[in-house]
């Protein structure tokens, strides 16, 4: 795991843009794996400046996100589909047809929508570069506490800590989702890349957990532990927490003078 400690949100959120910038200008068809959540945001900001000013075409870029909730419509301005639409899709030439977003629609069988969605992606050959935010309880996507560390694309109820966590962004009697089809852990550690955004406080407790703890099914994150390149973006507070923040640091600067005299190497 290489962790990046950042003075702030904007720089992490900066330094995940140049990942995806790198990715999309190198490979012709690249294949994102997305996020939605408060973390996300400024990338995608950044994204969508990148495609404004420094002409970063999305035109071949295939996309899966993480998740989707279950009972709303795409329509709903609750539903991930609208979430990505307003941050992203709608800003950049990314073709709609090429994002898929895990949807189990009412009366459809949520097992084979599942097994669909995995399809999906191994058709694409794979996610190059995986984006995550993680849960102040440690889940990524929704795989919560407990999720099977071998879990693929499935139905997962949520917890009441990401209810209340989550219940900030709904008004008081707007219906607030339970469930949600989620990419599964298995499905996450796929990706050839996964970088994983981390900023605040609230975050510090599962970044450690994430970094530092057992490999546990009470860490979902924890999971990232097993993958070969998994990258972590922090801003301060969210690494108040680690033990060895100065050893990330001094490791983040040989990696830096390795690139500059080998060459940025990523194997997508
Ligand atoms: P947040 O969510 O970015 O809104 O904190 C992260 C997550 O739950 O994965």
């Amino acid at each position: 795991m290489q962790v990046i400690i950042f003075d702030d949100a904007q720089q992490v959120a900066a330094n995940a843009a140049e990942w995806v910038a790198e990715l999309i200008n190198k490979k012709p068809n690249p294949v994102l794996g997305l996020a939605t959540g408060s973390t996300p945001i400024s990338l995608y900001q950044q994204l969508v400046n990148k495609h404004q000013t420094d002409q970063l075409s999305f035109k071949n870029v295939i996309s899966f996100n993480l998740d989707e909730y279950l009972g709303i419509d795409a329509n709903n301005a609750q539903s991930y589909r609208h979430f990505m639409n307003v941050h992203l899709f709608d800003h950049v030439d990314i073709d709609k047809n090429k994002t898929y977003l895990p949807i189990c629609a009412q009366g459809e069988n949520p097992r084979e929508q599942g097994l669909a969605y995995e399809e999906k992606i191994k058709q694409a050959n794979g996610v190059d570069l995986q984006i995550l935010g993680i849960g102040a309880n440690g889940h990524i996507g929704f795989n919560e506490p407990t999720s099977s560390l071998a879990s693929r694309t499935r139905i997962k109820t949520l917890t009441q800590q990401t209810l209340t966590d989550n219940s900030r962004l709904f008004d008081d009697n707007e219906f607030q989702p339970t469930l949600a089809m989620t990419m599964g852990i298995a499905t996450i550690l796929d990706a050839r890349y996964v970088l994983l955004m981390a900023t605040g406080e609230n975050k510090a407790q599962a970044v450690k957990n994430m970094v530092a703890g057992p490999l546990s099914a009470m860490c979902p994150a924890s999971a990232l532990q097993m993958h070969e390149n998994a990258i972590v973006l922090l801003d301060k507070a969210a690494a108040s927490q680690l033990d060895d923040q100065e050893y990330y640091q001094w490791a983040n600067d040989q990696n830096i003078k390795i690139n500059q005299e080998f060459g940025l190497y990523h194997n997508y």
